[in-house]
């Protein structure tokens, strides 16, 4: 089910979405509710004219679970979750951000595919990709498009 509230513009980065609403304070920690942000996300310029993947990090800092359900894009008429098994790639339809935890989607693992791109996403661009969730508010971010060889840097 989705809500209809409104997306919620952040750019790649580590941001916090602003998780609750209303002017009441001195209600108590965010036990029961997922409380997400986007981060590392990128997108590695694509060679096919009619597919490219996408990575990012979901945070969720909330004592609850939620789910990734649905992606939309302006540069691809479809955009679907991948996860990896195995060496192939096959289609979920939604992944779980647990409590207290990350839902991390990273080359050679789970992915975004965009697919019947509109047009084709070059180094430098950004494309704007819709998340949504089953409990969460959708949250849009800004993906920057990296070189067709990038990884990014997991040193911690
Ligand atoms: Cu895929």
């Amino acid at each position: 089910m989705r809500r209809p509230g409104s997306a919620v513009v952040v750019l790649a980065g580590a941001l916090a979405l602003a998780g609750c609403g209303g002017p009441d304070s001195g209600s108590g920690p965010d036990d029961g509710k997922a409380v997400l942000s986007v981060g590392s996300a990128y997108m590695p310029q694509p060679v096919s004219d009619e597919v490219a993947a996408g990575f990012l990090t979901l945070t969720n800092k909330g004592g609850a679970a939620d789910e990734l359900t649905s992606v939309s894009s302006d540069v691809a008429g479809q955009v679907t979750v991948h996860e990896t098994v195995g060496g192939a790639m096959q289609e979920v339809e939604r992944l779980t951000i647990p409590a207290h935890g990350r839902l991390v989607l990273e080359s050679g693992g789970n992915h975004l595919m965009f697919e019947k791109l509109k047009r084709k996403p070059r180094q430098g661009q950004t494309v704007s990709v819709e998340l949504r969730f089953a409990h969460s508010a959708p949250v849009t971010v800004e993906i920057p498009v990296k070189p067709a060889t990038y990884t990014p840097h997991s040193g911690h």
